[in-house]
């Protein structure tokens, strides 16, 4: 994952999403001043954790991946699974709670939060005959995040709701499929094998019986660069060059987390807000486009990655010499999604994608496309924003979002004694209770 250059063209703010970005970007009071990379805990500032900028990597692999510490810390202000180096395969899941009380919601907080801390310690296979081999950490990370439905007046949380937080709307060139939509809860599982994955959604299944019902699920995989660089995705695209700066706590402050000026409720402060989009590639029309016309939907060259007016795939590209799009057409999808001007800096966030192959739909064809996964400070500043920025972009003739959710990821678990949404359950008790 390449870092993003900080243009010279990008500067002070106007409207009034640009104050709050500017009131939020103040941070952790003081915490982000190092502003480096954690190269361990050491440097990780009192009261920070280890996750809040993105841990040293485990080196890279031969591609050049960065790869994921052996085993991910559980413990921080923030959850892993967001600035933790990608790890190869995902599980994306969204149950519904079908609990009936305060008290069951918080059993089944505490009963994550157990179940979590276990498993990142080492995934132990469920099968019992090999259940004696010695765990392994498999750089799992489980990423925990709550949906909007959550809020309603059936267990005391309405009127504490993250300020952003919703059912995901429809965007225009969207056709969503209500069953593959929204939640109660979501999981993002990330580990360097497959059946690590499996592993947690069986421990889930077994643990959290009569307290969750799956919703929906997508199981998803990186691909590796070819040759170099970044990743493919499946329409030939290097994909995840471009992202905010993970190892910069100045920049995750001001882009990835809610900080305790950002006007949210006090225990949403460590949490960040997840975009999940499910979305189809039409491969077969796709195709048939030639190179040079698919280059122009993205604004990047399909071989090297670079964009059309540079050479290498790190290269930034320079729109303010190119104003009328002679060379990045003004409607290709790296332009509109981020046009690097001053007024738009503060609607970057982190992707953090995965591709899918579900064999074949009812006509036969290749059932391929794309976890689209966001991370952020605020929803509508952010992912909204960029996403509006993109309707009907030449790129949208060739995909079809079909589902997934906005999520609010809660807060880190601090310590041993500490559990998710415990602030949460704790600032709403009743006062009776
Ligand atoms: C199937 C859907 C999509 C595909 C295939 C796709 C693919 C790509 C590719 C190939 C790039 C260029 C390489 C890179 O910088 O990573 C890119 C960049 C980007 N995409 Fe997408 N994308 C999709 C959907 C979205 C959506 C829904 C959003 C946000 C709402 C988005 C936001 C961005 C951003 C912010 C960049 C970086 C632009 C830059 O800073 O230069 N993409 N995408």
């Amino acid at each position: 994952m390449r870092r993003e250059r900080t243009g010279e063209e990008r500067g002070p703010a106007r409207d009034d999403g640009r104050r709050d970005f500017l009131r939020c970007a103040a941070g952790f009071a003081g915490t982000a001043a190092s502003g480096g990379r954690a190269g361990g805990a050491a440097a990780v500032p009192a009261g920070r954790s280890a996750q809040a900028v993105a841990p040293a990597p485990n080196g890279t692999s031969d591609d050049g991946r960065r790869l994921p510490p052996d085993r991910v810390s559980f413990h921080g202000l923030h959850q892993a699974g967001i600035v933790t180096p990608q790890q190869l395969f995902a599980g994306f899941v969204a149950y519904d709670f079908v609990g009936q009380s305060r008290a069951d919601l918080e059993k089944l907080f505490q009963r994550l939060t157990e179940r979590f801390r276990v498993l990142g310690a080492g995934v132990k296979p469920a099968d019992e005959k090999v259940a004696a081999e010695r765990p392994t950490p498999d750089s799992l990370s489980v990423t925990l995040g709550v949906g909007a439905a959550l809020f309603d007046d059936r267990f005391g949380l309405a009127g504490h709701k993250p300020r952003h937080l919703k059912a995901m709307p429809a965007f225009p060139d969207d056709r969503l499929d209500p069953a593959r939509c929204h939640g109660d809860l979501s999981l993002q599982i990330c580990a360097e094998h497959p059946d690590a994955v499996v592993h947690v959604l069986r421990d889930v299944a077994r643990e959290t019986e009569g307290l969750l019902r799956p919703r929906w699920r997508m199981d998803a995989f990186m691909n590796p660069s070819r040759p170099s660089g970044s990743p493919r995705n499946f329409l030939g695209f290097k994909d995840g060059i471009v992202n905010p700066d993970t190892d910069s706590a100045a920049e995750v402050d001001r882009l990835l987390w809610v900080t305790p000026r950002c006007g949210e409720p006090e225990w949403a402060v460590g949490g960040s807000y997840q975009a999940l989009r499910l979305i189809r590639f039409h491969t077969d029309s796709w195709e048939r486009l030639p190179v040079s016309r698919q280059e122009g939907i993205f604004g990047r060259r399909k071989a090297s990655g670079a964009p059309l007016d540079g050479v290498h795939e790190s290269d930034a590209p320079y729109y303010e010499k190119d104003p009328d799009g002679r060379k990045i057409p003004l409607d290709s999808h790296i332009r509109l999604a981020n046009p690097r001007t001053r007024g738009t800096d503060d609607s970057r966030f982190l992707r953090r994608s995965y591709n899918y192959s579900k064999g074949f739909d009812e006509h036969g064809r290749m059932n391929l496309g794309l976890v689209f996964v966001g991370y952020q400070q605020n929803l509508e500043r952010q992912f909204a924003t960029v996403q509006r920025r993109l309707r009907h972009e030449p790129l949208s003739r060739f995909i079809t979002p079909f589902g997934g959710g906005y999520f609010f990821v809660l807060p880190g678990v601090r310590d041993r004694n500490d559990w998710f949404g415990s602030r949460l359950m704790r600032d709403t008790r009743p006062r009776n209770g």
